[in-house]
């Protein structure tokens, strides 16, 4: 078996410059591509080209084995090459494969020009289950003019990772997803793996369009978790006794269930969590079935986002303040991409109320949907404001759960992260 130990790694992004810094750090020969020169200026300089922990110290390790680059060519002498462009969700909940194509068509041509066969190509953008089969290999069949599994290989291998805690999660998986198109290509790249990684993680090896299915359905089953939590969250509110931690602790205990993503919170966002449980309805529609479970969680997830607005507006007359805490969709990002924080300040502006929002990372610099808030510094700012009658705190950011906050604000804590506060707190 011929071992991977030269890679390039198109897409320099938030998942792709963690993939590249990683693998440099990891003793792997790196060679960056993108169409950004200020991400690929970035990388030759050692500095890391987007927003995330740990990146820069992996940056750094890795130096001398990780260079970037806007030009294909200098790519074309790898074992394998890496794909992380963006895939848009289309309007219909299909994800786009053009900018897949637009990096894997001009370096298929370049190798093809080597006349170097055995180059493995690895999709790791998440796909519409199908692309991988019948749009991706036959366009690099086209390309090359060589078939699939003989003169190259293919793979899709998506990863799962959290936003903020992508190095570790890349580093510490608990598993490998390797779709192959050919069991030597798929044994390849599970090699590289066993040298990547830093555990032992499953090595879940299966066809293309096998691996596209599970990777939108592990996200999918996740988001069924979190809209679960969030319909007995509102059915437990309604009755006075009841106390929804309780409840779901104990429901996370049955080991047949399990504790992960069983929490009280609110709606799930960011990037992937919603656009990959729509694109499994997609897929049902496309075959002629229909997903039901999935339809619900998307349903149930926008109908937690309205019942917060209303919650919210019941306890508050219009021009009141409303401060909103942890706009990111998670703790440890910047990112607000459809997170509750966001969809509850915009739709509370739009119903007249004034806004005071904060967030440990996510600011209008780096998130310019926030702009149009009035961003706080820090929350300790709170108690200058006068008049506010609901704080939210949308975000479960650690630290708000000793915030001070004003005293005859209500309080909205869906999280219950400050449950264990005395009531002065
Ligand atoms: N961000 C996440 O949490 C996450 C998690 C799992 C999977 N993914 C998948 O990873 C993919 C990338 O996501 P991201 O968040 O890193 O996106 P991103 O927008 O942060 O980065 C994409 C990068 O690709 C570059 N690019 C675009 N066209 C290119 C081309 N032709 N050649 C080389 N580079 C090109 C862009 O300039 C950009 O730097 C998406 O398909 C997404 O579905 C993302």
């Amino acid at each position: 078996m011929q071992s991977l130990n030269s890679i390039a790694v198109f897409g320099l992004g938030k998942l792709g410059s963690c993939i590249a810094a990683t693998l440099a750090a990891r003793e792997f020969n790196i060679t960056g591509v993108d169409i950004d020169a200020e991400k690929v200026r970035r990388v030759n300089a050692g500095e890391p080209p987007v927003e995330e922990p740990l990146l820069a110290e992996t940056i750094r390790k890795g130096r001398g084995r990780l260079r970037a680059t806007t030009d294909v060519r200098e790519a074309q002498d790898t074992d394998a090459s890496f794909y992380i462009p963006p895939s848009p969700s289309l309007l219909d909940g299909s994800f786009s494969s053009e900018f897949l194509l637009r990096a894997m068509q001009p370096m298929a041509r370049a190798i093809r020009a080597t006349g170097k066969t055995g180059h493995l190509f690895v999709v790791n953008s998440t796909t519409t289950p199908g692309a991988m089969r019948n749009v991706i290999l036959p366009t690099l069949e086209h390309e090359t003019g060589w078939t699939c599994g003989r003169e190259f290989g293919l793979c899709y291998n998506p990863e799962f990772i959290a936003l903020g805690n992508v190095i570790r999660g890349l580093l510490e998986p608990d598993m490998v997803l390797i779709g192959e198109s050919d069991a030597a290509s798929g044994e390849r790249l599970a090699d590289l793996y066993r040298r990547y990684n830093t555990n032992r993680p499953h090595m879940a090896r299966m066809s293309l369009t096998s691996a596209e299915l599970t990777k939108i359905s592990v996200n999918s089953y996740i988001t069924m978790k979190i809209s679960f939590t969030n319909q007995l969250r509102l059915i437990a509110g309604s009755f006075p006794d009841a106390n929804i931690h309780d409840i779901l602790a104990a429901i996370g205990s049955d080991s047949r269930i399990g504790s992960k993503f069983l929490r009280s919170g609110l709606s799930y966002g960011g990037p992937c969590f919603p656009r990959d449980n729509r694109l499994v309805a997609y897929t049902a529609r496309q075959r002629g079935l229909e997903a039901p479970l999935a339809e619900a969680t998307d349903r149930l997830n926008e109908s937690t986002k309205d019942s917060l607005v209303e919650q919210v507006l019941s306890l508050t007359s219009p021009g009141d303040t409303v401060v909103i805490l942890g706009m990111a969709y998670r703790p440890d990002t910047y990112i607000v991409e459809e997170s509750a924080g966001l969809f509850l300040a915009q739709h509370l502006k739009q119903r007249g109320c004034r806004l005071l929002v904060h967030d440990y990372q996510a600011k209008p610099d780096n998130s310019p949907s926030l702009i149009e808030f009035e961003n706080l510094d820090s929350p300790d700012a709170l108690l200058q404001h006068s008049k506010i009658s609901v704080v939210v705190i949308c975000c479960p950011w650690p630290q708000y759960s000793r915030t001070l906050l004003p005293p005859d604000a209500k309080l909205i804590d869906p999280w219950g992260i400050r449950r264990f506060c005395s009531p002065a707190g």
